[in-house]
């Protein structure tokens, strides 16, 4: 019996130490299974955001960017704008579906480049309206600390579809801190489709009235020391203004105009820099032809919801009638670019117009009012700074009219930065290059109002 026992407790023991071992090879088998799993779920998921990363990612031209850090936070902004705007807006069932995305992501993503303002006490900002335009203004809260007496008037860019007084916030606060003048004006002018050609221009120079009007009494401006300056779309508006006062022989005379990456004409769409973009930035989220044509023929009152190809059409020259062709002519010689500028200066698509889109065209395509490069008389406008951007299919527009009001003795300036892309202004927080091309730009502006008016 007592030996029955022991072997039963021996028994035990072992049981319970077999148990043991089970036990504990249990927990070591859940373990391993949970970290195996783990494992599996990094690896899928490393393995996932590469083919994410390998999808998104498109290679940016090679000299783009001044530092490695402008470079990565280019992809950055590009795959960004990309995913956000540019996809989306190319699954939109119509043009108007387009243009309402656009606009809301494109307000979306600045918000989020560009999230917050250096505070800015020597400056009163304010919204309000001038002549019924809507007007974003900035002066000085003290009078005697600016650099010069002068105004500018800003017309912001998109495409005259897109873009308004607050999504250019950051900029334009940017510019009149370092600019420093009695007054800086922000133009929310009207856009296409809504209103077309040329109401938005008009709201532009009923706010120029309004500033020479009042601008003495109320801000201390020099009537005389008053800037036009635009960006993309809104040089197009800055130019065409300066042209229009000249023509008319309004007084005063505008002191100067800065244009910034200025958008100028629309009877080619094959010019060089064109070309540039199709060979190195084909499906990358800056500005592209398309973009350019869908918005310039929106503002000429085309259509374009129920006329969606004609935009890639006008990509391809198919909008452009005889008569157009022989004016673009006149104004449009590449020769006058700089010779690295000149590649593919002869490669311009033949294929034949659409007619009655052409037609239809010829009007605006050929009215300096619309396409300010197409202006046979540039003598006695007011001196210039033209900024062009290496990355940009306006490149060659601007230029060109650097080279022509060079030409008729008009003082200009022109700065060309290599390594940007349109639009990059509006980055100046985020990007070096864009930093510093609003300085040089800004410099320029400030040191040139502190020149006397005639
Ligand atoms: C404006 O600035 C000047 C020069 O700095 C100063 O003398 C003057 O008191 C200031 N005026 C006001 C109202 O702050
Ligand atoms: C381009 O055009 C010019 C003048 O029309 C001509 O001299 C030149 O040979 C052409 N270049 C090419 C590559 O076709
Ligand atoms: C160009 O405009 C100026 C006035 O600014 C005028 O004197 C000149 O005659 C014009 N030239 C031509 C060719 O029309
Ligand atoms: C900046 O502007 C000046 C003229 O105001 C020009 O001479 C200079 O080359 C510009 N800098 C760059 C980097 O383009």
């Amino acid at each position: 019996y007592r030996e029955t026992l022991r072997l039963m407790s021996s028994n035990a023991t072992r049981y319970e130490k077999i148990m043991e071992k089970e036990r504990s090879l249990g927990s070591r088998v859940k373990r391993a299974a949970i970290g195996c799993l783990l494992v599996y779920l990094a690896i899928s998921g490393l393995i996932i955001s590469m083919m994410m990363a390998a999808t998104i990612y498109r290679p940016l031209p090679s000299q783009m960017g001044v530092t490695l850090r402008d470079r990565i936070r280019g992809h950055i902004f590009e795959s960004f704008t990309r995913l956000f705007y540019y996809y989306p807006s190319r699954m939109c069932p119509n043009a108007l579906c387009m243009l309402h995305w656009t606009r809301w992501s494109m307000k979306r993503l600045n918000k989020l480049m560009d999230p917050w303002f250096d505070s800015h006490p020597e400056l009163l900002m304010e919204t309000t309206t001038w002549n019924g335009v809507k007007v974003l203004v900035y002066h000085p809260r003290n009078q005697t600390t600016t650099d010069s007496d002068g105004a500018i008037v800003y017309m912001h860019g998109g495409g005259f579809g897109m873009g308004d007084i607050e999504m250019f916030e950051s900029l334009t606060t940017a510019m009149a801190k370092q600019i420093n003048a009695r007054l800086l004006v922000s133009v929310g002018y009207r856009l296409a489709p809504e209103t077309t050609f040329p109401g938005g221009l008009e709201d532009c120079e009923k706010v120029l009235e309004y500033v020479i009007a009042n601008g003495p009494a109320k801000y201390g401006v020099n009537p005389n020391k008053i800037i036009v300056m635009g960006d993309s779309a809104g040089g197009n508006l800055a130019a065409s203004m300066t042209q229009r006062r000249k023509r008319r022989g309004s007084k005063p005379k505008l002191f100067g105009q800065v244009l910034m990456y200025p958008l100028l004409q629309l009877s080619d769409m094959q010019t060089p820099s064109y070309r540039l973009w199709e060979r190195e930035m084909e499906g990358l989220s800056f500005v592209d032809p398309r973009s350019v044509a869908f918005y310039y023929l929106w503002y000429a009152g085309v259509d374009m919801n129920a006329h969606p190809e004609y935009a890639i059409a006008a990509t391809e020259n198919r909008h452009i009638s005889e008569e157009t062709r022989r004016v673009r002519e006149k104004f449009m010689n590449f020769f006058l670019l700089p010779a690295e500028f000149q590649d593919d200066t002869n490669s311009t698509t033949s294929l034949s117009p659409i007619p009655e889109l052409s037609e239809y065209l010829t009007p605006f395509l050929t009215n300096p009012d619309f396409a300010p490069l197409m202006q046979p008389n540039l003598t006695d406008l007011p001196p210039a700074l033209i900024v062009t951007i290496g990355f940009d299919v306006l490149r060659d527009e601007g230029a060109l009219y650097a080279e022509r009001l060079k030409a008729v003795g008009v003082p200009t300036t022109w700065t060309h930065f290599g390594p940007g892309f349109h639009g990059m202004f509006n980055l100046h927080n985020r990007l070096q290059g864009a930093g510093e091309a609003l300085a040089n730009l800004t410099d320029w502006t400030r040191e040139f109002l502190r020149k006397s008016a005639e």
